[in-house]
C-alpha cells in the first residue's frame, strides 16, 4: 500500500470531488480519508501514484506528499529519526509546515534539527513559512525545497514530505496571459474551471458503461466532447482542451464568443497538446444551442452560467449599479434565472449523449439573513430528464456577494 496526504484549495468538498473523480477515471484502487485539518485528506493505493501527472490535471489540489509515518512526538530530534525511515539522506535544503489549531514551534525545531544534523557532520539550512504555518508552493518549487509537513490526526501526527507542488505561475500564465480577461463577467478562475471539467470527465466516464482504464499520459479524456453555452472569455473550454477533450464554445454575445475564439487561439499557440483538438465557437442563446449542433453529440455540458447583473456589496447592503437592492429585486432575478436554467435544461437534453452530464455553478444569494436560491430547478430536474448526482458543493470567493453552488446532472435516457 502506498499513503499520500493532498492538500487541497480553499473549497475543500469541491477539490476533493474533483480528486476522487480523477482517482476513478484513472482506474486506480484508492480509498480516500479525510483528516482533522480540513484542507487535508489521505489516499491509499494499491499502487504508487504518478504524482507529477496528477498535480498538473488537478486544479484543486496545491501540494501531493508522501507519507512518512505517523508519530506521537514532535521533538526535533525524534522528528530526524521518524524521517529517516524512508529517507537515507537528509536534504540540502529542507522546509516545515505544519496543518493543525496548534500553534506549532516550526522555528525552534528547525533550528535544533539544524544543529543535531551539524554535529552530525551534515551540512543544512532550512525555510519557514513567513506567515501561518505553511509554505508557499512557490517557495518549494522556487528554493527547491524538501517540505516535511506535520499534520494533526487525532491525538497524534503524520509526517509526509511533498513530492510535487502545483505550478502557480503556469495556472496564472493561463489566467493573465490570455489576450482577453473581463472580470466585469464573473469570469471563473481556471483552477474551477479545471475541477468543472475533470469532475465532467469522471461522471462521463466511470457512469459510462466501458469504464476506461487509461493511464494518465496516455489520453483520460480522448474523444469526449465538452459544451459551454455560456463561454464568456472560454475558461470551460480552455481547461477541457488542456485535459484533452475537443469542446464547442457558445455565447449569446457576439463579441463573448470572438474575444473567446482569441483566447483560444492564444492556448492553442502556448500549449501544443492542445492543438489537434477541435474546438468549435458559436452565437447562440443558451435556451436555443441544439439548432446548431447535432443531437445525441455532447458528452457534457459544462458551464458557469449568466448570474444576473453583478452585485457590489457596501456594509450590509447590495448596490446594483449604485441603486440600492432589495430582497423582491434579489427574489425576481432569481426568478429570472430559474426560467432560464430550466429552459437551458430543456435545451441540452437534445445535444446530451444518453450517458451525458451536466456540470454547472448555480447561484445563491444572502441578502438580511435570507438566502435565495434557484431553487426550482433542482426541485424539477426529474421532470426535466436528468438524476441530480453531486451536490451542492459551494465555490466562492470570501468577499462574493453571490455564492456559486456545484451541481452534477446526469441525464435520464429513456431507450
Ligand atoms: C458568468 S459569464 C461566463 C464567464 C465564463 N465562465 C468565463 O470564465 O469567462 C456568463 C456569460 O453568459 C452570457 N449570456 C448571458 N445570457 C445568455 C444566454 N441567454 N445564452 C447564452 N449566453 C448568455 C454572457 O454574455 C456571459 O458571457
Amino acid at each position: 500500500m502506498h499513503d499520500y496526504i493532498f492538500i487541497l484549495g480553499n473549497a475543500h468538498d469541491l477539490c476533493r470531488e474533483e480528486l476522487v473523480g480523477v482517482l476513478k477515471t484513472l482506474g486506480f484502487d484508492f480509498s480516500i480519508q479525510k483528516l482533522y485539518p480540513p484542507q487535508c485528506v489521505q489516499v491509499t493505493v494499491t499502487q504508487p501514484l504518478p504524482e507529477e501527472a496528477l498535480i498538473e490535471r488537478l486544479g484543486g489540489t496545491v501540494k501531493i506528499a508522501e507519507i512518512i509515518a505517523p508519530t506521537s512526538s514532535l521533538d526535533p530530534q525524534d522528528l530526524i529519526a521518524t524521517i529517516r525511515k524512508k529517507r537515507t539522506t537528509w536534504p540540502k535544503t529542507f522546509g516545515l509546515s505544519a496543518f493543525t489549531d496548534k500553534k506549532l514551534p516550526l522555528p525552534k525545531i528547525a533550528a535544533v534539527q539544524k544543529k543535531v544534523l551539524e554535529a552530525e557532520g551534515v551540512a543544512t539550512r532550512y525555510v519557514l513559512p513567513r506567515e501561518g504555518q505553511e509554505l508557499r508552493s512557490i517557495v518549494v518549487q522556487k528554493q527547491a525545497v524538501t517540505e516535511f509537513l506535520i499534520i494533526e490526526n487525532n491525538a497524534d501526527f503524520i509526517i509526509a514530505e511533498t513530492k510535487e507542488v502545483q505550478n502557480s505561475e503556469d495556472w496564472g500564465k493561463r489566467d493573465y496571459d490570455r489576450p482577453f480577461v473581463d472580470p466585469g463577467i464573473g469570469m471563473l478562475p481556471p483552477k474551477v474551471a479545471r475541477m468543472l471539467v475533470n469532475i465532467a470527465v469522471a461522471a462521463i466516464s466511470y457512469q459510462s458503461s466501458a469504464i476506461r482504464q487509461e493511464k494518465l499520459g496516455q489520453n483520460s479524456s480522448k474523444g469526449f466532447t465538452i459544451l459551454d453555452p455560456f463561454c464568456g472569455m472560454g475558461t470551460v473550454v480552455a481547461e477541457a482542451l488542456m485535459i484533452g477533450t475537443h469542446v464547442v464554445a457558445s455565447d449569446i454575445a457576439a463579441e463573448m464568443v470572438n474575444k473567446s475564439r482569441k483566447n483560444i487561439e492564444w492556448l492553442k499557440s502556448a500549449y501544443p497538446k492542445t492543438q489537434d483538438l477541435e474546438s468549435r465557437f458559436l452565437v447562440s442563446d443558451a435556451v436555443h444551442v441544439s439548432d446548431q449542433l447535432k443531437k445525441n453529440t455532447m458528452d457534457a455540458v459544462v458551464t458557469e452560467p449568466f448570474m444576473g447583473a453583478l452585485f457590489e456589496k457596501k456594509g450590509a447592503q447590495l448596490y446594483q449599479k449604485n441603486k440600492l437592492v432589495t430582497l423582491s429585486h434579489i427574489k425576481n432575478t432569481i426568478k429570472g434565472l430559474e426560467k432560464l436554467f430550466i429552459g437551458c435544461f430543456k435545451n441540452w437534453y437534445q445535444v446530451l449523449k444518453p450517458e451525458g452530464v451536466i456540470v454547472i455553478t448555480l447561484p445563491e444569494i444572502t441578502i438580511a439573513h435570507h438566502t435565495i436560491f434557484v431553487k426550482s430547478v433542482i426541485d424539477n430536474c426529474e421532470k426535466l430528464g436528468y438524476t441530480p448526482v453531486i451536490g451542492p458543493l459551494t465555490y466562492a470567493r470570501p468577499e462574493a456577494v453571490v455564492r456559486r453552488q456545484v451541481y452534477v446532472f446526469k441525464k435520464i435516457f429513456n431507450s
